[in-house]
């Protein structure tokens, strides 16, 4: 679906960091994104971004600015509409009665929040959030009321010293069920450490086109040949997912 959504915030929440609202009366899943048009003519692309949170009619997505779409948002003010396509993507499967480890690497951190909220209601949750450092952190407070939260950086300069797979390297956490989102290297290094002994599930990301599974311009490569990103994923169970 295609909507003009008004901006009801667009704020700097960390260092290139910022939370953006848009109405919309529709309810998103966890784990799906949005597609962005930036309103700016010599960007022809959308920008996909991942849904943050749902609730009373506001969607909010936060997101870094890395390029010159995402420096292009930064600047639409309060007030304006935003061109945008949604829902889409297949979301995270919700499972019960499950001990859950969520994991959020980075701007990964930002899509677990409203999947918290939601598998909160039936599941006991840890929770770790993995920042470079205190300088990009962001909704470290937000997932409070979700769970047991972990916090790790780089640089020890807030939370555990270390990345998310050290952290896990030097200590046992109990559960039965993984959801992770962040940067490639980590689903990886999760995806195999975990995958013949949990059940789990994974958010990738690839560079997009149409991002609704026309062009074929996002696939990756699993078990089951090659897949779309925007349509088939971006939540692929581990095991899923081949790597080179
Ligand atoms: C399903 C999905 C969900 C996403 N969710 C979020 C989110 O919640 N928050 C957020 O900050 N970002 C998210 N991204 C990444 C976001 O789409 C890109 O950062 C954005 O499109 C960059 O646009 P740009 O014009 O600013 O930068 P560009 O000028 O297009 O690129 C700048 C730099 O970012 C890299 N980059 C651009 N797009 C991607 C991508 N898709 N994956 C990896 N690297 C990329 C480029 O290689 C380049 O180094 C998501 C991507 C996907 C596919
Ligand atoms: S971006 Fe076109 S098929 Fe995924």
């Amino acid at each position: 679906m295609k909507n003009e959504c008004l901006i009801t915030n667009n704020e700097k929440i960390a260092k290139d960091i910022y939370e953006l609202t848009l109405e919309l009366e529709e309810t998103l899943a966890p784990g799906q994104f949005i597609n962005i048009n930036v309103n700016r003519p010599d960007l022809l692309l959308r920008r996909p971004i991942s849904i943050s949170n749902y609730e009373n009619n506001r969607l909010k997505v936060i997101y870094r600015t890395v390029g010159a779409g995402t420096k292009a948002l930064s600047k639409i003010a309060i007030g304006n509409k935003l061109d945008i396509l949604y829902p889409l993507g297949n979301g995270f499967p919700l499972v019960e009665n499950k001990n859950v480890l969520i994991i959020g690497c980075g701007m990964g951190v930002a899509p677990m929040l409203y999947l918290a909220k939601e598998l909160s209601k039936n599941n006991n949750l840890t929770i770790i959030l993995a920042y470079q450092n205190k300088d990009y952190a962001y909704l470290t407070d937000a997932f409070d009321n979700y769970g047991n939260v972990i916090i790790t950086t780089d640089d020890g300069s807030i939370g555990y010293k270390g990345n998310v797979l050290e952290y896990l390297k030097n200590n046992k956490l109990n559960f039965d069920t993984l959801y992770a989102c962040g940067p490639l290297i980590v689903l990886k290094n999760l995806d195999l450490k975990y995958r013949d002994i949990k059940e789990g599930y994974l958010s990738f990301e690839s560079r997009m086109a149409c991002g609704i599974g026309a062009c074929y311009g996002c696939v990756i490569n699993t078990k089951n040949g090659l897949k779309r990103v925007c349509k088939d994923g971006p939540v692929f169970k581990l095991g899923e997912v081949v790597y080179d």
